[in-house]
């Protein structure tokens, strides 16, 4: 069942060792519908990780409060499954079994479900004739991949993606941006998806929100409607998708 998050009013301010204050992100009030896409896009330093970790409960929230379904957030849930800015494959296993891990642990589906999963997903992202290796002998790209292709085989209720394509060549990223909203389409996942590229997060999402730094805050939402469920690449040639760009695009020079 996709789940629904309610952020009510979560804000951050980080005490460092020389005990300064840093308000990282003002009040955040933000509701993401269960089965929904949303991307927050701004620029580095505006807030995006924080809130990212608040929601999967891995950061104490100073004000406010988050909801997950029916849960206050407190703690990390095994329902919510994160992809990191940087991949974090257990360098002791092969990239088949970092893939397997969770569903190991949790036990989401058969282990012959999970393998097929897992190895279809490595055919598609161009792994499947590194599963044997071990994380070390990939380069950085191709361990995020892996990092991804781990998240989405223990099929989680909901996603939270810190820019997870950033380290990527444009033709992959563009492969795996279709791939991911077809997955999203079909499995009705709720994501959260953070990025820098105003264009991948237009393609991929039903909602944008805007962040803007000094002090980190939620400036403004842009719903992206009128394109199909599953999202193709011809979409990436339409006027419509132009427009949405150039809509964001003011939305975010409105803040600065
Ligand atoms: N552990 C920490 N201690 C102190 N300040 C922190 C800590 N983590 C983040 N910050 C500060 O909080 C602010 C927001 O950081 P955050 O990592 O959320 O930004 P971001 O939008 O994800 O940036 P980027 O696009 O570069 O990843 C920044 O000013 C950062 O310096
Ligand atoms: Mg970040």
């Amino acid at each position: 069942m996709p789940l629904d998050i309610d952020i009510d009013g979560a804000s951050k301010t980080f005490i460092t060792a020389t005990d300064t204050h840093v308000h990282a992100l003002e009040p955040v009030h933000l509701k993401i519908a269960p089965g929904e896409f949303l991307s927050l896009v701004g620029p580095s330093g505006c807030g995006k990780t924080t809130l990212l970790r608040m929601i999967a409960g891995l950061l104490d929230i100073t004000s406010g409060t988050i909801r997950v379904g029916a849960q206050t957030v407190t703690q990390p849930d095994r329902r919510v499954s994160v992809v990191f800015q940087k991949p974090t494959l257990l360098p002791w296993r092969t990239i088949l079994e970092n893939c397997l891990l969770p569903n190991l642990i949790m036990h989401t589906r058969t282990p012959a479900d999970a393998r097929a999963d897992a190895e279809r997903l490595l055919g598609l992202t161009g792994l499947l004739a590194f599963r044997d290796r071990y994380p070390a002998e990939l380069s950085g790209g191709m361990q995020q991949r892996a990092a991804i292709v781990r998240a989405l085989v223990s099929q989680p209720e909901i996603l939270l993606m810190d820019e997870p394509f950033s380290a990527l060549d444009e033709f992959t990223r563009e492969n795996l941006n279709e791939e991911l909203s077809k997955i999203q389409a079909r499995t009705k996942t709720t994501i959260v998806f953070v990025t820098h590229n105003i264009g991948e997060a237009v393609f991929l999402s039903h909602r944008v929100g805007v962040m803007a730094p000094r002090p980190g805050r939620l400036g403004a939402l842009i719903d992206i409607t009128g394109f199909p469920a599953e999202r193709d690449a011809a979409i990436r040639k339409s006027p419509a998708y132009f427009a949405k760009i150039a809509e964001t695009r003011a939305a975010f020079e409105a803040l600065l």
